[in-house]
């Protein structure tokens, strides 16, 4: 027994100084983890401050750096109207090319007598595909296109499955959601590589960062967006253009600020007016962002959480709503 005794005990000195290795190792492997994560907070944060304040302080002349029009393609209604006047305050002609001529109308009408520009509309349904782009091209040909805002979404009611969307809708979203885009951009970007100044402004969602079954096409489309936007931005980067993509998040387009539930969800769902506003100054400071600093904030927490927990509690949440409306 004390001979067993005898032999453990150098045996225990050898396993604590081995211990103690590894407890070196360890700290060190906690130093540069924390250190790491310092860092890159650090780095996000004077990132967002560059984007979303020193943008603000420094905001060029759009007129001088881009060109004297902003086209809206597919985006009417508050949200086209906030961006409308953001471009309109900033001096610039405005043309609007969406499906409700009325509205298209309405918004143009005003901002040209509040802001004293020029503005112009062209009813287009993105959804018949190729044959209206010679149109648009002709009307845009000619002009001194500063900035493009894509935006057109075609969107359906959520269907627990696929079959029930019609041929119509589905194709009707791959024209104006996917088609409209590069489209669009391709009748631009010659008139801006020879001024070597513009910006195409493509807007997507937070939606496309994740996977939302159910939702099928929608979703997906955005992320399309997201990354054929992305890649523009790489084969324009030398040619004076700027390509941005906007991962929109919640937006209110209630009409009365007032409307809003309370102060805490104006800050998280802010008018279209402030998005437009924050949105807007983040042009030429960021090929991709929210557009404002609140939801890039909720982006970088949800970054944090496993995307298949998200996507398992979205899931869930849809059957839930989904089989309460059937009972
Ligand atoms: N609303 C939000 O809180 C929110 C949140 C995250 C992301 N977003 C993103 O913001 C964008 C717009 O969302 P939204 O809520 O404003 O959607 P929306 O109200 O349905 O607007 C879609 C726009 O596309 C236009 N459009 C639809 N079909 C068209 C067609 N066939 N031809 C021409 N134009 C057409 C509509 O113009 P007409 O009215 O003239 O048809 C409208 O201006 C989307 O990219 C969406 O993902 C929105």
């Amino acid at each position: 027994m004390a001979v067993a005794c005898d032999s453990i005990e150098p045996l225990l000195q050898e396993l604590v100084s081995n211990l103690r290795h590894v407890e070196e190792v360890l700290s060190f492997v906690g130093i540069y983890y924390i250190g790491k994560l310092t860092l890159s907070a650090l780095y996000n944060v004077l990132d967002g401050m560059r984007i979303h304040v020193i943008s603000k302080l420094f905001a060029p002349k759009l007129t001088q750096k881009y060109g004297q029009w902003a086209v809206l393609a597919g985006i009417n209604g508050r949200i086209g109207e906030a961006f409308a006047t953001e471009f309109a305050r900033n001096g610039m002609n405005i043309v609007m090319l969406s499906n409700s001529l009325e509205e298209m109308k309405k918004i143009t009408q005003k901002i040209g007598k509040e802001f004293g520009v020029e503005t112009e509309v062209l009813q287009i349904d993105f959804c018949s595909g190729q044959p209206v782009y010679s149109n648009i091209y002709n009307s845009l040909n000619q002009k001194d296109i500063g900035i493009l805002v894509n935006d057109c979404r075609k969107l359906v009611p959520d269907t627990n499955n696929l079959e029930n969307i019609s041929d119509d809708d589905l194709w009707g979203m791959v024209h104006a959601n996917i088609g409209a885009v590069p489209a669009m951009a391709k009748i631009v970007l010659p008139g801006m590589k020879e001024r070597k100044r513009g910006a195409i402004i493509n807007i997507s969602s937070i939606e496309g960062c994740s996977l939302f079954p159910f939702r099928h096409i929608n979703p997906a489309t955005e992320a399309f967006v997201n990354s054929f936007s992305r890649a523009l931005d790489y084969e324009c980067r030398f040619s004076g253009i700027t390509i941005q993509t906007l991962l929109m998040g919640p937006v209110s387009f209630s009409a009365d600020k007032k409307q809003l539930s309370s102060f805490i969800s104006s800050i998280f769902i802010p008018p279209a007016s402030t998005y437009a506003y924050h949105a807007v100054s983040t042009i030429g400071y960021s090929q991709i962002t929210t557009g404002y600093w609140v939801h890039g904030v909720l982006v970088w927490l949800l970054k944090r959480i496993p995307e298949s927990l998200l996507i398992w509690s979205y899931v869930l949440a849809f059957n839930f709503k989904h089989y309460q409306k059937i009972d």
